[in-house]
């Protein structure tokens, strides 16, 4: 499945959900992601990878920008263009991106493991009210990624998840199969998978305040997620 036509689709449609509701620097950011996790891209697993990324990155910027030229000025000027606009800096992002990522083999082995419980592992038990009102802090905490990213950047009002999050946990997630070789996600995996892949950080503490925290508000959104279906 590692076609540039699968590519294109999800930038377009991440780009899509997201243009509604988060500025467009998170389109472009968002788009950087999702084309670094694409199929036979993965996700930046050292240092080094993430230098080559950078670099990706600034030609692909430089691309997008020349691309989109003109339309930049017409940013305001309501969605359809603004849209076309997210576009044409997505594929100019995912052609830099491609690029730096030419370093890098997917994601290692030692993330695909990080982002799976251990075993014997017990999550960090707490008061739930407690742990949601520090969940949505986190979740709002740009200094949990490496990128500048928050969770709400991408999830602000129920954005940027897939119709799979209705599914009770554990069960099966795209990124999770595509870019981690998971079958299925519990959901404290899936905020180590977010964490990992999209914030750009380490995983947090298997066992940690921080990720019952997340988890639980997680779970919040998720009940959010399918109210409003
Ligand atoms: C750059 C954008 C981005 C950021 C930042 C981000 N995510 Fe996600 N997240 C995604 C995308 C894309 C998906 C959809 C993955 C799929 O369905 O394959 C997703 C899906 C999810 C899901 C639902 C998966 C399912 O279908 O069951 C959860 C829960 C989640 N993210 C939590 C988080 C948390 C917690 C954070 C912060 C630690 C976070 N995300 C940060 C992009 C992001």
């Amino acid at each position: 499945m590692s076609t540039d036509k699968n590519r294109k689709e999800l930038l377009r449609k991440l780009s899509r959900n997201l243009m509604v509701s988060v500025p467009m620097m998170t389109v472009v950011a968002v788009a950087g992601f999702n084309a670094s996790s694409g199929p036979g891209l993965g996700l930046i697993p050292s240092a080094e990878a993430a230098q080559g990324e950078a670099e990706g990155e600034a030609k692909g910027e430089a691309e997008g920008a020349a691309k989109g030229e003109g339309e930049a000025e017409s940013r305001a000027e309501g969605e359809a263009e603004g849209r076309a606009e997210g576009e044409g800096e997505a594929e100019g992002k995912a052609e830099g991106e491609a690029e730096g990522e030419a370093e890098g083999e997917g994601v290692s082995a030692k993330l695909k493991k990080a982002v799976r419980r251990p075993e014997g592992y017990t999550p960090y038990q707490g008061n739930v009210a407690d742990l949601r009102a520090r969940g949505e802090k986190l979740f709002n905490d740009t200094s949990l990624s490496s990128n500048g990213l928050a969770c709400a950047t991408c999830h602000a009002n129920g954005a940027g998840y897939n119709a799979t999050f209705k599914n009770e946990y554990p069960h099966a997630v795209a990124m999770g199969k595509r870019d981690f070789g998971m079958d299925m996600v519990y959901l404290d995996e899936m905020v180590q998978i977010c964490m990992v892949a999209p914030m750009a950080a380490e995983p947090l503490e298997w066992g940690s305040e921080e990720l019952a925290a997340l988890t639980e508000y997680s779970r919040v959104q998720q009940k959010e997620f399918i109210d409003k279906q």
